[in-house]
This record gives C-alpha cells, sequence and structure tokens, in this order.
C-alpha cells in the first residue's frame, strides 16, 4: 500500500494577520489604517464592532508566543501592519512599531517557531488611501518603500516572506463591493487599474525583499486559491473542474488567473483582457517583468470550495450541494477536497513548492460548564482536510506546511468577532485564552507528523 504521509520537516503552523490580532490601533505612533477608519462607519461592521482592541496581541503577544509552543506549532504566520511601521504609509520610520516586531521574532525564535511573514494582509495605510490608494501609480513604489524597512530590519531573522494576502478579496470585496475597507464600488476600469497596481506591487515587493535581504530568503505570495472540485471521479468531470478553476467569470475579479497568471507566468489571461475589454489595464512595456518575479513558493489559502461536472455537452456545470450537507458556522460549504485538488492544479500550472497559508473554520462554540471549550466539529473539519492534503503530498506534489487559520479567535472582518475560528478561545472581555480541544488534537498531529490522522476515533 502507498504509504501516504507528510515530508520531514512539513511546517505545521497557524496564521494570524496584524488587524485582526493586534489592537493597540493607536498606541506607540501607529498610523490609522483604512480598517481603522471603515470600522468606524456606522454599519459597516457587525454590531458596529472593531479591531481596536482585538486580541490585544500587541501587549500579550509574549503569552501567545508561549501557547503557540505548548501547542508545538513550527511555524507562525502573522502580518506586520504597514501603518504601525510607516505611520502615514511612506516615511518617517516609525521605530517602535518595528520595535514590536522585533521582539515578536526573536520570542518566537527562541521558543524555535519558525516565523512566516506577509508584508500586507490588508490594513492599508489611511493617509495614502487619501492619495489615491491602489489607484495613485505610486502606490507600487510605496509598497516597495514599506518592504524594504521591514526588510532591512528582519531579514537577518526572517527567512520567509509574502507580500501580498488574497488581493481578490482586498480589492474585490473593498473595491467593488464596498463591504470591506475602503469600502469603495468601483466600476470596471477603476478596478482594472487599482488591480494592475496591486500587481506592480508585488513585484517591486518581492524585488525590495531581495535587494535589501541581510541573508538568504525564500519569497512567496498568498492569494486566495478559488478552485473548483470535480463531483465525481470521471476524468472528463476532473478536466472541468481545472478548467474552470483557471477560467475568468466575467470582470468578476475573485478570480485566479488574474491575479496568478501575471504574477507565476508573467501575461494576463486571455479571457480576462476580453472581459475587460477597453477597460483593461494600460500595461506599460516593462511591467509585465516586474509583476513576473520568480518566487519560492505558492501560499494557498483555502477554506471551500464549488464542484462541477462536463456535461453531455460538453459545457461545464455547477453540482449543488444537498440539502443537509455540512457546513461551518460561517455556512461555508465543508469541501475536504479542496486541499487535494488546489494543491495539485495550482501546482500543475505555477510549478512551484506549496504552503498551505489558510485553511479551517469558524465554529460556534463557548466556555462549557466544565472550563473548556469542546470543538469536535474543528477536529473533524481539520482530519478531513489533512488527510486530503496528505493524498497530494503522498502522490509527490511539494507541500511544504500547513498553516491552520488561526492561532486564536479574532476580529474576522465585516463580521467582527461572530465568528470563531481559533483553536485558542478568546474571552473578549477579559483577554483571557483557553486552549480549545481542538489545540490538544493539533499537538498531536504534530508530533506524529500526521501519521495518525488515519485513526478514525481522533483522540483529544
Ligand atoms: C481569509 C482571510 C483571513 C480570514 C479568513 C477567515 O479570507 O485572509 O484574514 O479572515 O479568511
Amino acid at each position: 500500500m502507498l504509504r501516504m504521509s507528510f515530508p520531514e520537516g512539513f511546517v505545521w503552523g497557524a496564521s494570524t494577520a496584524a488587524y485582526q490580532v493586534e489592537g493597540a490601533w493607536n498606541e506607540d505612533g501607529k498610523g490609522p489604517s483604512v480598517w481603522d477608519v471603515f470600522c468606524r462607519q456606522e454599519g459597516a461592521i457587525y454590531r458596529g464592532h472593531t479591531g481596536e482592541v482585538a486580541c490585544d496581541h500587541y501587549h500579550h503577544y509574549d503569552d501567545d508566543v508561549a501557547v503557540m509552543k505548548e501547542i508545538g506549532l513550527t511555524g507562525y504566520r502573522f502580518s506586520v501592519s504597514w501603518p504601525r511601521v510607516l505611520p502615514n504609509g511612506i516615511d518617517p520610520v516609525n521605530e517602535k512599531g518595528l520595535a514590536f516586531y522585533d521582539r515578536l521574532v526573536d520570542r518566537l525564535l527562541e521558543a524555535g517557531i519558525e516565523p512566516y511573514l506577509t508584508l500586507f494582509h490588508w490594513d492599508y495605510p489611511y493617509e495614502l488611501f487619501l492619495r489615491g490608494g491602489w489607484l495613485n501609480p505610486d502606490s507600487p513604489e510605496w509598497f516597495a518603500a514599506y518592504a524594504e524597512t521591514v526588510t532591512r530590519r528582519l531579514s537577518d531573522r526572517v527567512t520567509h516572506w509574502m507580500t501580498l494576502n488574497e488581493p481578490q478579496v482586498f480589492v474585490w470585496a473593498g473595491h467593488s463591493e464596498g463591504r470591506h475597507a475602503p469600502g469603495l464600488r468601483l466600476g470596471a476600469a477603476h478596478l482594472a487599474v487599482a488591480s494592475h497596481h496591486v500587481l506592480l506591487a508585488h513585484g517591486r515587493g518581492v524585488q525590495a525583499i531581495r535587494g535589501a535581504a541581510r541573508k538568504g530568503v525564500q519569497v512567496g505570495y498568498a492569494p486566495e486559491g478559488i478552485v473548483r472540485i470535480p463531483a465525481t471521479d470521471r476524468p472528463q468531470d476532473v478536466e472541468a473542474a481545472r478548467e474552470a478553476t483557471f477560467a475568468m467569470n466575467g470582470t468578476y475579479l475573485r478570480v485566479n488567473t488574474w491575479w496568478m497568471d501575471p504574477v507565476f507566468l508573467g501575461r494576463y489571461p486571455e479571457d480576462g483582457l476580453r472581459a475587460f475589454g477597453a477597460d483593461a489595464p494600460r500595461v506599460a512595456s516593462a511591467d509585465m517583468d516586474t509583476i513576473h518575479q520568480p518566487l519560492d513558493f505558492f501560499g494557498f489559502n483555502n477554506y471551500f470550495s464549488r464542484q462541477v461536472v462536463r456535461a453531455a455537452d460538453g459545457s461545464i456545470v455547477e453540482v449543488e450541494f444537498p440539502p443537509g450537507a455540512p457546513r461551518t458556522a460561517y455556512q461555508w460549504d465543508v469541501t475536504p477536497q479542496s486541499l487535494y485538488w488546489g494543491t495539485r492544479f495550482f501546482h500543475e500550472r505555477y510549478g512551484l513548492p506549496i504552503y498551505i497559508t489558510e485553511n479551517g473554520l469558524s465554529n460556534i462554540e463557548w466556555v462549557s460548564v466544565d472550563g473548556a471549550v469542546h470543538d469536535p466539529q474543528r477536529i473533524d473539519f481539520l482530519t478531513r482536510y489533512l488527510r486530503a492534503l496528505r493524498r497530494a503530498s503522498g502522490e509527490g506534489i511539494p507541500v511544504r506546511g500547513y498553516f491552520q487559520w488561526t492561532l486564536m479567535d479574532n476580529f474576522e472582518w465585516a463580521a467582527g468577532y461572530r465568528e470563531r475560528f481559533g483553536l485558542v478561545y478568546v474571552d473578549f472581555q477579559t483577554q483571557r485564552r483557553i486552549p480549545k480541544d481542538s489545540a490538544r488534537w493539533y499537538k498531536g498531529v504534530i508530533a506524529a507528523n500526521g501519521e495518525n490522522l488515519q485513526e478514525t476515533r481522533i483522540s483529544q
């Protein structure tokens, strides 16, 4: 029997993002981000919640690293808050802001946990937004300068770097749907301009990281990996899923290829350019070289997928999940095969080693009468997704690590504190942390490098 296992040295981690956990929104010289401002708009966030305090990780990072160590994490993915480091987005540098990340990185390394740093996870400096934000042609340079500042400071200790988290979401939800910061509803022409600048920022960011790095670094990108899975094993359905995964859907930018093909292949997808038509971005001659920088890994963020089949007439048809099919508290479908097919499709097309940079679920849970937090659904969910990932790894796809979303319950953007995604429960009134059953279970998985995922009875 084929022994399916994770490779030696596989990184077992968890992810967070600055605005979702740090709090201290205006301390020690930090400037405002678009999220600080957006959260104050009436009706923007569930029950008027904000990330102003969040998990107060800015003050509790020490304890939080201790919890990570207790779980046995070997990697921790976090993001740096751009306006904490550069309060108005450009200069001067806020020394106290940078010093926070210095301390965090030092603690992680002392605990034997490898830092995986994301430069931009959506908390854009408000001052730069006032100057046009991603619509401003200088925005790629602003990002490059920020990347350089952080790299100079931390690259003696941080090896793994990511430029942007899920451009699909911050551009689409933030600049078209208006339900994320900065809350804009732009039309196609402006979205095209913003998306081109975001892609250029990625490329300039990679150049800045490599240029300023004080030792060898590994650089990646963490887009949302939007997967279509085949509803059956028939080869024509697998092919339909692959095709659908890499298709554009009008000018709807919640897609893969618009954000991935330029970065990994050096070109916009033809169907994307057709969809934008006259609104397509003006691409200067050197732009694609800038965007298409060599990368070391593909960061794959995924929570769920839709499923498709090939119909008799050759078209691709979505197959609804049956009534009563499993869903998370967020009403997201439970589709473990996303990690198998996604990992396979993205590796086939882009050829890079893969890290799962986010995956997890929100669940309904509270502190039980016994004082513990029981989350059997999380254990079951992660078991299923990790088994699917292990299948990909067993088939030879280079999967390097898995970062569960998220270390601890935190500010879930427009949903505020309604959704609990953490391995660790957070009481937002007292800031008390309680590792959930899943944290103990994950510890066991990490210790066994995933070998124990075979067991159908999952002990905690
Ligand atoms: C992803 C985001 C992350 C978190 C999860 C649930 O889209 O990158 O910050 O909100 O969803």
